[in-house]
């Protein structure tokens, strides 16, 4: 009896000391992986964290998956989450800016979402005034994709998109992998194949800020996009089918520019799209090579972002949509551009536009797409 009141105290001592102990934090950016566990069209949604030998720390969910968080140091090893985000799912089904997302069937605008393949003509969802934007209504950001962790680096998710959803075209089936490398790059590979001739654009829509999500702006950042020319919009920011050059234009960051400092020039384009918001024409010798499409870097801080690709082109969004009312992870609400997203893809509108570059996926061809940020420090 003696031995059993013991083996009780002992036992009892021990779950208390472990329910008081403090609990070791699942990630470095502080995100509750239980918060992330739900439910949704029938599929598990769950958070995975991935690390590199340098401390870098990445977190992602299958809720169209989006980067929750991503860990970089500063120069003096500082580290800090560098993009925007939700610290739980059900803001992230709340709340609609693409924040770290995967995007598709197609990344940007699709004019009076319609377009003709092949003598038909396909209608899809308008969710952006009278336009098509980043897939539709619930496009690859707001689906729950199946999601495999590797190894500590690597993270693959699958997605099969049936035939006519969102009004597209074909079953297409989709891999993406996404992977934290030790040469602290975030690399992503895509890889696409259709049973119908389809159109297809994926892009990534994470919203950096190098000072560190939260902070006021990020028209002081230094940014260099190696594109020579760009394709200017309409005011519902769809392509007019031009492609001209930046040179002598508030557009040209063909040498390292701080953002702000010709975003309020009176130039049509940049008040058509509230700042910028632009496709530009990546300078590519062969295509399907890699290029260093842009850096960023940030002066204060140190941290420097290289964006490679072998897309043709890439969207640069200073983002102007971003207006103080959506509260983020850390509590604080996100100012009017205070992220740019960098996303490397094909130009909007192309379905429509003879003259850019095919966008066209037919069965028995697969689509790749590679996209590298790459993190250091000056
Ligand atoms: C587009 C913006 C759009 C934003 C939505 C960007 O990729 O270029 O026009 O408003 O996504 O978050």
């Amino acid at each position: 009896m003696k031995t059993l009141f013991k083996t009780a105290f002992i036992l009892t001592a021990i779950a208390l000391i472990h329910s008081c102990a403090p609990k070791a934090p699942a990630n470095k950016a502080g995100i509750d992986p239980q918060a992330f566990n739900k439910v949704i069209d029938g599929k598990q949604v769950s958070l995975v964290t991935l690390t590199n030998k340098n401390g870098l720390e990445m977190t992602v969910t299958n809720y169209g998956a989006k980067v929750v968080s991503l860990m970089v140091p500063d120069k003096n090893g500082e580290m800090a989450d560098i993009v925007l985000g939700f610290n739980n799912i059900d803001d992230y089904q709340k709340f609609k800016p693409y924040f770290g997302a995967a995007i598709g069937r197609y990344g940007n605008r699709i004019a009076n979402g319609e377009f003709t393949l092949n003598g038909e003509v396909y209608h899809l969802a308008k969710n952006d005034g009278n336009n098509h934007l980043h897939g539709g209504i619930k496009g690859f950001n707001a689906v729950v994709w199946d999601m495999k962790k590797v190894d500590d680096h690597t993270v693959k998710f699958t997605y099969v998109s049936k035939d006519g959803e969102e009004g597209y075209p074909g079953e297409l089936t989709v891999h993406m992998t996404y992977q934290l490398t030790d040469d602290n790059e975030f690399k992503i590979n895509y890889e696409a194949t259709t049973d119908k001739p389809t159109v297809l654009n994926l892009t990534h829509h994470s919203y950096f800020n190098l000072h560190g999500e939260g902070t006021e702006t990020i028209n002081d950042l230094v940014l260099y996009i190696n594109a020579d020319n760009f394709t200017p919009t309409d005011s519902g920011l769809i392509p007019t089918g031009e492609i001209i050059p930046v040179a002598g234009t508030p557009m040209d960051f063909t040498t390292p520019t701080e953002i702000g400092q010709r975003i309020d020039a009176d130039y049509e384009p940049l008040i058509l799209g509230h700042g910028y918001d632009h496709n530009y024409v990546l300078n590519q010798e062969e295509p399907k090579t890699m290029v260093l499409a842009a850096t960023v870097y940030d002066p204060a801080s140190g941290r420097y972002m290289e964006v490679h690709t072998d897309e043709p082109a890439i969207q640069f969004y200073g983002g102007n949509f971003l207006d103080g009312t959506v509260v983020g992870k850390s509590g604080i609400a996100y100012p009017y551009r205070s992220a740019l997203c960098l996303e490397t893809q094909h130009y909007p509108d192309s379905p429509n536009k003879p003259n850019f570059p095919s966008t066209v996926l037919n069965p028995g061809e697969t689509y790749t797409h590679t996209c590298i940020y790459k993190f250091d420090v000056k």
